[in-house]
């Protein structure tokens, strides 16, 4: 059943173009190193359209797995394949996986506090995830491999590239949870001082620090990196014929490079350059 004729579930010519355009990304995702505003995080700036940093993150995100997922179930229906080899239900598990963790678990559970987020960056996120998940979905779904013989004689690579996208998953969690912690403490401290005073709790939203542990100690977006190797893991499952997985880490690093050496310049602006000592912006002891 198509919900958008022709692009959801797409057509092969539709894949096809997507595809193509998807990779014109970084010419867009580029204009970041010359323009200085970032409407979201610690550079969110105020402005009556934003939209509060939890939804705008669910609803920007959400939107990628969903997609896959529709494209997943349908897809193969339409082009007459009764079932899809288990290696592509894997990677569409790794992805549905990093995506609700993403999506749904960090902003509606697990983060005490998200800035508010510009309605042009959530729209750029929107398409972001809807470019790449047909991208992907459609090589999962029917224009990729669709037999387990097309992955016969893989296996070491896939898993290898499995350990390599799940090492890169737990260290992409274990430094977002080292910044959630610094606001869970703020916020403790907040309550404890409250107690003892008797005024209500103040917000700990907007309260930044240095982040120290892990890879941190190392880079300041180090949570950034630890997902650039998630996802490199992910195109070594898919093969190196896997284009969609290809574009996805490349344009997920020409999105992320320059929001992290523009977070640098914030970090020493914000603590000066003494505190911020060696620490590179997103690879450790490289960028
Ligand atoms: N940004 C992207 O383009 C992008 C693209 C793909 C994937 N991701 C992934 O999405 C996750 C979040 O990305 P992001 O760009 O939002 O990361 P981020 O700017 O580092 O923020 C992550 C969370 O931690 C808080 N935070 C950040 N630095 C802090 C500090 N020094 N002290 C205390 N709290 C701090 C933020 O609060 P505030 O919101 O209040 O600043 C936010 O809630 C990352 O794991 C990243 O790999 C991001």
């Amino acid at each position: 059943m198509a919900f958008v004729q022709n692009w959801l579930p797409p057509t092969r010519e539709h894949w096809e173009l997507v595809c193509r355009l998807w990779r014109y990304f970084p010419a867009l995702s580029g204009l970041q190193w010359f323009i200085s505003w970032y409407g979201q995080g610690k550079t969110s700036t105020k402005s009556r359209f934003n939209i509060p940093g939890k939804i705008a993150w669910a609803t920007m995100e959400a939107p990628g797995f969903l997609t896959l997922l529709y494209i997943m179930f349908n897809l193969p229906n339409d082009l007459g394949i009764k079932s899809l080899p288990w290696g592509n239900w894997t990677m569409a598990g790794c992805f549905t996986f990093h995506y609700i963790y993403r999506a749904l678990l960090s902003p509606l559970v697990l983060n005490p506090s998200m800035a508010p987020i510009h309605p042009l960056v959530w729209a750029l996120a929107f398409c972001f995830q809807l470019f790449n998940a047909t991208a992907i979905g459609g090589w999962l779904a029917g224009y990729g491999p669709t037999t387990d013989h097309e992955w016969a004689g893989q296996s070491w690579r896939m898993q290898i590239g499995f350990i390599i996208w799940a090492a890169g998953l737990l260290g992409n969690m274990f430094h977002d949870d080292d910044l959630r912690e610094i606001r869970r403490a703020a916020n403790r401290e907040q309550q404890r001082k409250a107690k003892e005073s008797g005024k209500p709790v103040e917000k700990v939203d907007k309260v930044y620090v240095i982040p120290k542990n892990g890879l941190f100690r190392y880079a300041l977006y180090a949570h950034y990196f630890c997902e650039w190797i998630e996802w490199a893991g992910f195109w070594m499952i898919g093969g190196w014929n896997c284009s969609p997985a290809k574009w996805f880490l490349i344009n997920e690093i020409s999105t992320m490079l320059p929001r992290a050496i523009q977070g640098k310049r914030w970090y020493i602006k914000r603590f000066g350059k003494e505190k911020v000592g060696s620490r590179k912006a997103v690879v450790p002891g490289i960028i």
